[in-house]
């Protein structure tokens, strides 16, 4: 049975490390940042000694194909990848694990010399995490960039996509041209990190992706009054940070008690302006996310949590802003893909469990256009998103062998 090579595997992860690594471990690697863009020009290196076909798409998308050189409507592909991008202080293998997987199939592919009668791609998307909006790189291949708001999309420190690209060589007002030709993809499988405990503590090595959370981010002002802080009686202070955080606890309670059983919420960015300790806030703006697998529940709490800071706010004699940032939309994964991860797993004898994502993946934007799905390996102690991600070695060629049977299923 055809299988993957765990130590060329295991080598382009420690590899693809090095760009962005941090002293302690981890690695802090922004999608168009420098490091970024060794990253890139190091992938499309290996993907042409793996043999394949490398492409770059207008909205940044690294591809290796195998059997084609451009995706075409007149022999749809199986597309399999992740993301090489990452969040700040982050691991080594969210992302870079299915871009490397997927590498490491096709590769295995090629060298086995039975070439399936569909071609095949892997793909590495551009900003996954989100940094000036979610989910960018998918989002245009799948149509469903929105051209007209590029100008204005920006990280949270204020950094904006269109010189953030433009420094990594690209053309922003072009990325909406990555959109792929209707009818193109055949199918799309990701290999990723669980990224929580459910797996490791059940003892089961694969999880079989069936539903992807949406996420919904907007980012809340209040604006109170600056003052001095030392010489301002404190019942006229009205303090804008005060505020924020009243919010804050009030809104994770509304989430946790009117949300679904899934709903999650987090409060990851806070700016407090001035920023000076002798100094009230006059100003103090927080990045609130909200997750959950039902739009509608979504929605619902989006519209709830905008009537709570409106209260908070008169409350404290203040005002406050909400500016919509982004929101995902949930994505069931396909019976067809889920069908496919389970006979390679029975087939690998590896006993498997489905799952529901509560992260957010590209997954969920192919989902629009093609049978999608996800295949997750255990994540040592359910650690993600920090220095300390990992999962074992035997966990991921595990993983990538079952990539492996599933794509050549797919493609058969
Ligand atoms: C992706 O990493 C997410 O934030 O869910
Ligand atoms: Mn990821
Ligand atoms: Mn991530």
């Amino acid at each position: 049975m055809l299988a993957v090579s765990s130590p060329r595997l295991q080598s382009r992860i420690a590899a693809l490390a090095r760009f962005g690594a941090l002293p302690g471990g981890g690695v802090t690697r922004s999608c168009w940042s420098p490091a970024h863009e060794q990253a890139r020009a190091w992938l499309l290196g290996e993907i042409k000694t793996a043999g394949l076909t490398p492409w770059v798409d207008a909205a940044g998308n690294v591809f290796g194909g195998l059997g084609l050189a451009s995706l075409d409507a007149a022999r749809p592909a199986v597309l399999t990848g992740s993301h090489i991008d990452t969040v700040p202080e982050g691991g080594i293998l969210d992302g870079a694990l299915g871009v490397l997987a997927g590498l490491e199939c096709l590769e295995t592919i090629r060298a086995g010399g039975q070439t399936p009668r569909k071609p095949l791609a892997v793909v590495a998307w551009s900003d996954e995490e989100g940094r000036y909006g979610s989910l960018f790189g998918s989002r245009a291949f799948c149509g469903r960039l929105d051209a007209a708001a590029i100008p204005t999309m920006a990280a949270v420190d204020g950094e904006r996509l269109v010189d953030a690209m433009r420094g990594a060589g690209f053309d922003p007002l072009r990325a909406p041209e990555a959109k792929a030709p209707a009818g193109s993809v055949e199918a799309y499988v990701e290999l990723h990190i669980e990224q929580g405990a459910r797996l490791e503590e059940a003892g089961i090595p694969i999880g079989v992706v069936d539903t992807i959370v949406g996420v919904r981010r907007a980012r809340v002002v209040f604006h109170g009054q600056a003052d001095h802080a030392g010489t301002t009686p404190m019942d006229r202070r009205r303090d804008a940070f005060l505020a924020a955080a009243d919010y804050a606890l009030k809104a994770r309670d509304l989430v946790v008690t009117r949300g679904g059983p899934r709903a999650v919420t987090n409060f990851g960015v806070v700016h407090v302006h001035p920023g000076a300790s002798n100094i009230v806030p006059g100003r103090a703006e927080l990045v609130h996310e909200m997750r959950d697998p039902d739009a509608g529940v979504l929605e619902r709490l989006a519209r709830d949590c905008a009537v709570l800071a409106e209260d908070v706010a008169r409350a404290r004699a203040i005002t406050v802003e909400i500016r919509p940032m982004s929101a995902t939309t949930p994505a069931p994964c396909a019976p067809r893909v889920q069908g496919a991860i389970e006979v390679a797993c029975s087939a690998l004898g590896l006993p498997q469990q489905r799952l529901y994502s509560a992260a957010g993946h590209d997954a969920q934007n192919l989902a629009a256009v093609t049978d999608a799905g996800m295949i997750f390996i255990p994540s040592r102690g359910g650690r993600s998103h920090r220095v300390d991600e990992m999962s074992d070695a035997d966990a991921i060629e595990r993983g990538a062998n079952v990539l492996l049977h599933t794509l050549l299923r797919l493609a058969a």
